[in-house]
């Protein structure tokens, strides 16, 4: 079985619209883009898109190559401020020299649409609500929209990354998985990903993951998007391994689009916290 992150993404955008035409105003999301990595255009014209087909205001704010990191943080800390902006983004990689945990973690945490912050990473990690990073919670929706059942599975997720591999190893965990992280420094890494009931790939080297990695019937979660011979591949050869997989997801259309939406929930659910702060403010004001 094909799992269709396309098909599955245009159902929930569907459902997403009629929830953003119901809110009161309409909810802006700020996107940062340093530089000019071809990858991190994409990405966010695609986020730009999806907005606009949803009704949510989509801001770019560009800055070259060498912008120093102040006055980065500087436009974070006025959109923290401004109260027309309800979700903020900071589009990775960013050039080396820039400190990515400083920029990210000047952004208000509930703002904070990817979920990096430490405060919305310690969250996820305490079982609290707060913003899950979008790449992982659209492989757990995915999973959930086609009744993948996770509890006590053994689950294989090879990257470790603090975007893709370890926030979904506390979501799988969370489901009652029994979870595994591999990474480029696990020995006989074949044994490993053959365990594996569900097998999740998000390590950046095209068609890494090979059929004889792979247990029969398992399904197996592409979270890769690499350029190959003028081509967009995943981390898995699909080719090989669809002969063997129970499910599989395809590249494109599978994480990359499930990732979209979720982060259009996201900025919702950032739009919701604010307003239950403001309504509490407004309370308080009146006592
Ligand atoms: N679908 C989407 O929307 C979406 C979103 C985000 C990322 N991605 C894609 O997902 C992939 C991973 O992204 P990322 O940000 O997590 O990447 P990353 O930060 O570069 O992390 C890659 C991980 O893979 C591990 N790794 C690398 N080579 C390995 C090997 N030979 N054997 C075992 N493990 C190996 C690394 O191990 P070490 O930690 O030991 O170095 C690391 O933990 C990329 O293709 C990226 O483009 C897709």
């Amino acid at each position: 079985m094909i799992l269709d992150g396309k098909g599955t993404s245009e159902k929930l955008t569907e459902k997403l619209k009629i929830e953003i035409e119901k809110l009161p105003k309409k909810i802006t999301l700020a996107i940062i883009l340093v530089g000019d990595n071809e990858a991190s255009k994409t990405y966010v014209k695609n986020k730009h898109k999806k907005c606009a087909e949803l009704g949510i205001n989509s801001k770019e704010f560009y800055f070259p190559a060498n912008e120093p990191q102040k006055s980065i943080l500087k436009v974070i800390k006025n959109l923290n401020e401004d109260v027309k902006v309800n979700g903020i983004l900071v589009q990775l990689p960013l050039p080396n020299h820039l400190d990515e945990d400083v920029i990210i973690n000047t952004i208000d945490p509930n703002k904070d649409v990817d979920g990096l912050t430490l405060a919305n990473q310690g969250k996820l990690f305490m079982n609290k609500p707060g913003i899950e990073p979008a790449t992982p919670k659209g492989v757990m929706t995915l999973l959930d929209e086609y009744h993948i059942d996770i509890q006590g599975k053994k689950v294989v997720i090879v990257g470790r990354s603090k975007l893709v591999g370890k926030p979904l190893a506390i979501l799988m965990l969370k489901k009652n998985a029994t979870v595994t992280i591999a990474h480029s420094k696990t020995v006989s890494l074949k044994d490993v990903t053959k365990d594996a009931d569900i097998l999740v790939a998000a390590i950046g080297v095209p068609k890494f993951i090979k059929a004889d990695m792979v247990k029969k019937d398992a399904v197996v979660i592409d979270v890769g998007i690499n350029r190959f011979e003028s081509k967009l591949v995943g981390d898995v050869d699909f080719d090989e391994v669809v002969e063997i997989a129970s499910a599989i997801t395809p590249v494109p259309k599978g994480i990359g689009p499930m990732t979209i939406v979720s982060l259009i929930q996201n900025v919702i659910e950032c739009y919701k916290i604010q307003e239950e702060i403001r309504l509490k403010e407004q309370d308080l004001g009146k006592n």
